[in-house]
């Protein structure tokens, strides 16, 4: 099989090449396309991707993606937000569980974040108006709320999972997430055996912090679920324990939920695991539960190893001693 991975900027070279090594290790068989992207690449060449990236993509439908850097305030448009748009990859699915031997405030969290992917404040649809003034149209459609909606119920349905809570602020933004709220309740209507509720943005920050097992699958428009999958990771041990699925009907783009981290770029201190755990989820949608299941152990068991464990959760290990941990792991699984 074939897929695309690409490095990206920051640590997405260090956490890129882990996967490329766990991948073999596994015997997954995947022939991996590899393509630059990133604002390093810009930098050097002037375009966003190598040539040759999107035509990959759309052949293969799989992409495995390190995390691009955005300049801030500089006209560059998230690469990103281009990707999701060009390869129409409306559903952005965001399993958040805990891990043994993971030091974090809960144990015993598992839930699912979905997140629209395709618009709402993320459209760029934003200018100025003049020095001191700036407009951003938040753009919220019925067909795209059902559509991600719908999504997280067939989600729950197919996973065994028993509840959808829709996320808003429609006491607020009446007509746009007023909107995504009166979706939500007409798409629900059709699923009588899962459970649906609502809950305001700020409200289910608090609730999320205070008693994260109440949720099962989130569904959200794009910003808010953005922004909950970092305090949803936090609740787990951190941005390194956090994996993602760009979900579009011909194609999915597997990634880490964090982002280029600079401040540690070229340490080799990274923590691959986020990007391992995308991979993780590449392998169960493409049948290799058995694979999925071996990485899956090898990766818990380097983990609780504080010799093996990255610094960002008090381990001493580096990347690479890291990724070799997590190698010894699914050797012996193998025997
Ligand atoms: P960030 O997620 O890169 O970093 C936040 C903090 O978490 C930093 O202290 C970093 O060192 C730490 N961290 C993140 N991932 C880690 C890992 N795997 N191992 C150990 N520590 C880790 O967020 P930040 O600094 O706001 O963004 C940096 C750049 O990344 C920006 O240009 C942003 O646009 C981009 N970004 C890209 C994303 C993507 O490609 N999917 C997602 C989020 C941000």
């Amino acid at each position: 099989m074939d897929a695309v991975l690409i490095a990206g900027d920051g640590i997405g070279p260090e956490i890129a090449e882990s996967v490329g090594k766990v991948s073999e290790a596994l015997n997954t068989g995947i022939h991996w396309r590899k393509f630059a992207a990133g604002a390093g690449y810009y930098e050097k060449s002037g375009a966003l991707f190598e040539e040759g990236m999107t035509d990959a993509i759309k052949e293969t439908g799989i992409a495995l993606k390190g995390p691009t850097a955005t300049p801030i305030g500089t006209g560059f448009r998230s690469i990103n937000v281009q990707l999701r748009q060009m390869f129409h990859t409306y559903a952005n699915l965001r399993p958040v569980h805990s891990i043994p031997g993971v030091k974090s405030r809960y144990e015993n969290v598992d839930l699912v974040i979905v997140r629209e992917n395709t618009e709402d404040l993320y459209k760029g649809l934003e200018y100025r108006v003049d020095d001191n003034t700036a407009h951003g149209i938040k753009l919220i459609t019925r067909p795209a709320s059902e559509r991600i909606v719908r999504f997280a119920f067939d989600y729950a349905s197919r996973n065994g999972r028993h509840k959808v809570t829709a996320v808003h602020k429609a006491n607020i933004m009446k007509e746009t997430d007023g909107l995504f709220l009166e979706a939500a309740r007409n798409v629900a209507k059709e699923y009588p055996d899962i459970a649906f509720d609502s809950v305001i943005i700020d409200a289910l920050c608090m609730k999320l912090v205070t008693d994260p097992t109440q949720f099962d699958v989130l569904v959200a428009p794009n910003l808010y679920g953005d922004i909950i999958s970092d305090l949803c990771a936090g609740l787990v041990g951190g941005l390194g324990f956090a994996p993602s699925a760009n979900i579009g009907d011909a194609t999915v783009i597997y990634e880490a939920v964090h982002g280029s981290a600079p401040d540690i770029a070229g340490k080799g201190i990274a923590n691959p695991t986020a990007l391992l755990m995308a991979f993780e989820m590449l392998l169960r949608d493409h049948g290799m539960e058995d694979k999925a299941d071996c990485l899956k152990a090898a990766l818990e068991k380097a983990l609780a190893d504080p010799q093996a464990a990255t610094p960002d959760i008090g381990g001493t290990g580096t990347t690479s001693v890291f990724t070799d941990a997590v190698i010894a792991g699914i050797l012996e699984n193998k025997r």
